[in-house]
């Protein structure tokens, strides 16, 4: 039995913000951006919540997949930037469509929300608990960033993408790999709410997501392709089996590097980062979902999928559309 992705749908705030509107509120430049990112415009939420965002990347990937809410028995999300504490915004999202049967909690695993999400789901279907799941990563990056700081609100955006997967005998998910390094989560972190009980000093500001670029960019470099390798060889395959690497969307440096390194054209890497900015755990199933709507995904096709980022955390997998 195999867990087989068999619909997709994203949802992205109405307003775009260019980086050419950004330069007109910091000292940045469109040159400065695309240049070492690839993003040129990002959607920023204003009305639109992560939870609002979810029911509607949902509602689109069910209607994809011609599955009701009724027939969903697992809603996975991966998120940093939940709309509460609790209740959780998988709880929100099986409120919102009604999906009463099912079982609902987010989990944090940052930009490897998404497929760390995939890959608990993938297990559930394979022990035979579940048989249809809904696997989610959404976020509203926007309201953790210190607008202050050019060197990473330029980076990132807001938008939440959906999977809904089913148990198959055929085609499906054909191996996985995820990690993480904990010893070196400093260099991608945002705290969260302070202590303020009586015994403390409660006079620190909110926190904002901080980050050390070069360190991320050389730990992505490294993890990344060898992450993809040993799933490709764990599913029995090649790296020229592979029709299309769908990763994470931090950087276009970053997406270039990782297919020098396996010595794959560039082209293979489908890219949404230039319209979307980076959206943590959002962007995996964002950019499926993209592809997935062009036609790009047809019956048989191999793709590799990963994700990596805070925590550290990496994950990949790769299936059999
Ligand atoms: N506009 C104009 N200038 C800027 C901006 C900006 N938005 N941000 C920084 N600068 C300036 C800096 O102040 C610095 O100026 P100085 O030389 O006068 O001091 C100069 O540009 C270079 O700054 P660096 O931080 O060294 O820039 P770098 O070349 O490393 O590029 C970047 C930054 C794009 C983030 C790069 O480190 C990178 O690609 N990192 C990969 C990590 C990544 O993509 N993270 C995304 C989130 S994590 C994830 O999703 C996995």
């Amino acid at each position: 039995m195999k867990t087989r992705i068999i619909g997709t749908g994203s949802c992205l705030p109405e307003n775009v913000v260019t980086n050419d509107d950004l330069s007109k509120i910091m000292d940045t430049s469109d040159e400065w951006i695309s240049s070492r990112t690839g993003i040129r415009e990002r959607h920023l939420a204003k009305e639109e919540t992560t939870a609002s965002m979810s029911t509607e990347a949902a509602r689109r990937a069910l209607e994809n997949a011609g599955v009701t809410a009724k027939e969903i028995d697992l809603i996975i999300l991966g998120t940093v930037t939940a709309d509460h504490v609790t209740p959780s915004c998988a709880c929100e999202v099986q409120a919102a469509l009604g999906a009463d049967r099912a079982v609902a909690f987010d989990i944090n695993a940052a930009c490897s929300g998404f497929m760390f999400a995939l890959n608990i789901a993938n297990a559930y279907l394979q022990a035979g608990f579940y048989k249809t799941a809904l696997v989610l990563g959404a976020e509203t990056l926007s309201k953790i960033m210190d607008w202050n700081d050019r060197s990473t609100c330029v980076l990132f955006g807001d938008g939440a993408g959906a999977v809904v997967v089913r148990a198959d005998e055929n085609s499906g998910l054909l191996a996985f790999d995820q990690g993480s390094d904990g010893s070196r989560g400093g260099v991608l972190a945002c705290e969260n709410r302070t202590n303020n009980n009586p015994l403390v000093d409660t006079s620190k500001d909110l926190a904002y997501i901080q980050m050390d670029g070069q360190e991320v960019y050389k730990f992505a470099v490294t993890a990344v392709p060898s992450s993809l390798q040993k799933t490709i060889v764990a599913a029995g395959l090649t790296v020229e089996d592979i029709d299309y690497f769908a990763l994470h969307q931090a950087n276009i440096r970053i997406l270039q590097s990782v297919a020098k390194r396996l010595h794959v054209s560039a082209d293979k890497f489908p890219i949404s980062l230039d319209h979307c900015g980076n959206i943590s755990a959002a962007s995996v199933p964002i950019l499926l979902d993209e592809m997935n709507r062009k036609g790009m995904l047809k019956p048989g096709m191999k793709i590799a999928m990963s994700g990596f980022g805070g925590g550290l955390t990496w994950a990949s997998a790769v299936v059999e559309w």
